[in-house]
């Protein structure tokens, strides 16, 4: 940080979240919750099939119902004039309500609108649709075959191919991953309100209020500055709310439609079909090493799914280009076009899934080695960048690995397999790495001291849970020296200045940035008007010199020296598992997740981040999975109480621990992101603790009960 820090105002254990008192006491608002005067509610129908046409579609009787002011169906939906006409793979997310194709099971096929939720909810299932169905496909393994090479994920060779065949030591496995769904505990909800013909006001579910701006601008043919949306408060989003998704689109031409604001909620079951997922995906993994240890080739395959009206694709297959220093790796990504809907990025998209694999295939390799799993990773670290040469801006990974090993207490392990025991239940002990691109963009903040000596930080990106507001507010008290009391951050909204979507572990690094170099900006104005003096008594400089205030704007971003460093966070997980050996019930028992994400602005918040994500991967492994009949290719557990994932009971106390050494080059704070390596390697480490107990290697999560027994 700033060399001249005139006083500590953070505490060494990091700020408490500035928004937490809000949060915990029902203050703070979000998107469904705003009053808007003559407010109306949708409600959306699905389709029953999963591929064909709607023959006719019956909406006189909802028409009326009591209370009901429109249906909206592909016959009578107004026009959207920057919507193509067409749902073409590469031309973007479903348009709804343009024709009678139905793509997958749970496509809207109408939009109610009452003026009342629950009367909206009863005309919804008044309408009725008749079909002409064809045969559907959901089922990835029977449609692996169907795989094509996306354009934006080329097949990867360096040096030769399939070199782990000729290795003295190789494996090769399977590994399968379900769908996982984000289910972030806010449903997806946006209030559209048309305040003029040409201009409109949203209360949305974004994690970015910018982009939210441009898409329905775009859609809407309006000047983005005609479209305000706002989004202070975000309760949850792992992904699922990148993108600007049909709903929304669809409230905004219902708003036009009836002359009044439209508030549209989903349920919980439109929300595993309605805001992508973690597609399912297929992988194969073939590892070769020489006895000692050394990675003679890495191959990796993986085919994903998809919808058949868009190429959703992910970096799978990349991590086992970049993670280990092999002379040799080829990897082929496919994805496989199903009548599902369109995936979508979910916390560490692609790299989670194929850590899974990868950090599952090193740890069934160190057992062919009989090799310990940590030291294996260590006799392949990678010193550079395997995929562009280039030296890392920073990378403290064996440190990593030795901080965790100590603490889980790595030295109790047995190499032996199902060899310890307590009180009747398997002990296993499991590790696995994870990696992510440490990014910084581009932010504007405005930073404003008041004569009471308040500070504003302004900007327009959105905290959706990790703590962007409480790591800004950290960075502007000790930059400037004041007590976080006094500051002010303000956010989630687009009429504020520009900032990048929240996501993608970029957040902390871009937009703290900008905080600093806003306070920066501002301390040089405050040095000038005592003449050069370093002073942080701001108010009385403001009153010597007559000032309400004292304000900049500043516009940040990352250097070009950037380019010469291959920039990754790094983290590592290690697991302890109970497993009991008659009922196959796996429990974790202890869970240490440590990450080298440079120097940590905001270690509460920041450990938060890490303990959830690492929950995640839990889910990931033990837990998560929606199941389709594919019969009907619909999804049978749609819901909270059939779609398992991790509960206070389900988790012990998780551990977050930091390097925290700081990067050199990336930011001024020497801040990595956190937010996807939170995840990424954790799943992988759960299996190989339930090995280590066992002996028994499940390739296809999650590992439930049935599959140990
Ligand atoms: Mo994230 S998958 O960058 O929201």
């Amino acid at each position: 940080m700033e060399s001249k820090i005139l006083n500590k105002p953070i505490p060494e254990e990091g700020l408490s979240r500035v928004d937490g008192r809000l949060k915990v006491t029902g203050k703070a608002k979000y998107s469904a919750e705003y009053d808007v005067k003559g407010v109306c509610y949708g409600v959306m129908v699905g389709s029953t099939i999963t591929k064909g046409n709607i023959k006719s579609i019956e909406t006189k009787t909802a028409e009326r119902a009591p209370g009901v002011l429109a249906v909206i169906t592909y016959l009578n939906c107004p026009n959207i004039p920057g919507y193509h006409t067409d749902n073409q793979p590469d031309k973007g997310p479903l348009k709804i309500f343009i024709d009678d194709k139905i793509y997958f099971n749970g496509q809207p096929i109408a939009l109610v609108i009452a003026d009342t939720y629950e009367r909206a909810l009863f005309a919804a299932s008044l309408v009725k649709a008749d079909y002409t169905k064809d045969q559907h496909q959901t089922d990835l393994k029977a449609n692996l075959s169907s795989g094509f090479s996306p354009s934006k994920a080329k097949d990867y060779l360096r040096g030769q191919e399939d070199a782990y065949k000729l290795a003295p030591v190789k494996i090769e496995h399977e590994y399968t991953l379900p769908t996982e769904v984000h289910n972030p505990m806010e449903l997806h909800a946006i209030i559209a309100c048309w305040d003029a013909d040409d201009k409109i006001t949203v209360w949305d579910k974004t994690q970015g209020v910018k982009s939210t701006q441009r898409v329905i601008a775009q859609a809407f043919k309006l000047p983005p500055e005609n479209v305000q949306v706002t989004a202070p408060f975000v309760g949850g989003a792992f992904g699922a709310a990148l993108r600007t998704w049909p709903h929304e689109i669809a409230a905004v031409a219902a708003a036009k439609l009836v002359k009044r604001p439209v508030k549209l909620v989903l349920s919980r079951a439109d929300m595993f079909t309605s805001v992508g997922y973690r597609p399912h995906t297929w992988q194969k993994v073939g590892l070769g090493a020489t006895a000692d240890g050394k990675l003679v080739g890495i191959t990796h395959e993986a085919s994903g799914q998809t919808s058949v009206y868009e190429n959703f694709t992910e970096g799978v297959v990349n991590i086992s280009q970049l993670m280990y220093a092999s002379p040799n790796v080829n990897t082929r990504y496919r994805i496989v076009p199903l009548n599902v809907n369109t995936p979508t990025p979910m916390r560490g998209p692609g790299e989670a899934t194929g850590a899974y694999a990868l950090e599952s295939a090193m740890d069934e390799l160190s057992y062919a080695l009989n090799i310990d799993p940590i030291e294996l990773r260590i006799r392949n670290h990678a010193d550079s960048d395997p995929l562009s040469g280039k030296p890392y801006s920073s990378k403290f990974l064996k440190e990593a690995y030795q901080l965790g090993a100590d603490k889980i207490g790595w030295s109790e392990r047995s190499q032996k397999p199902g060899s310890l025991t307590k009180d009747g239940w398997l002990v296993g002990y499991g590790m696995g790495a994870g990696m992510f691109g440490a990014y910084r963009s581009n932010a504007t903040v405005t930073a404003r001291l008041m004569a009471d000596g308040t500070l504003f930080l302004q900007t327009s990106v959105t905290d959706i849970g990790p703590g962007t507001g409480t790591a800004m507010a950290s960075i502007a008290a000790e930059s400037m020296g004041i007590s976080p009391e006094k500051i002010r951050v303000e956010l989630g909204d687009s009429a504020l200045p520009p900032s990048p979507t929240q996501g993608g572990s970029q957040v902390t690094s871009t937009v703290g940035a900008a905080v600093f170099d806003a306070c920066k900006e501002l301390k040089d104005k405050f040095r000038q008007l005592d003449g050069g003096a370093d002073s942080t008594d701001y108010t009385a400089l403001l009153q010597k010199n007559k000032l309400q205030k004292l304000e900049v704007t500043t516009a940040s971003k990352g250097s070009a020296a950037m380019n010469n460093y291959a920039a990754f966070s790094w983290s590592v997980h290690f697991i302890q598992v109970y497993v009991n050996p008659n009922t196959g019930v796996v429990k974790v028992n202890k869970a240490i997740s440590v990450a080298d994400a440079g120097h940590i602005v905001s270690p509460k918040t920041a450990a938060s981040q890490i303990k959830g994500g690492s929950i995640m991967g839990i889910g990931m492994a033990l837990m998560e999975e929606a199941v389709i009949d594919h019969r009907y290719g619909r999804l049978v557990n749609n819901n909270f109480a059939d779609y398992h994932m991790p509960v206070q009971a389900d988790i012990p106390q998780v551990e977050a621990l930091f390097v925290n050494k700081p990067d050199p080059y990336l930011n001024p704070m020497g801040a990595k992101g956190m937010g996807e390596i939170a995840t990424i390697g954790v799943a992988a480490a759960v299996a190989n603790a339930v090995y280590n107990a066992t002996g028994k290697r499940i390739r296809e999560l999650p590992i439930t009960p049935d599959k140990l027994i």
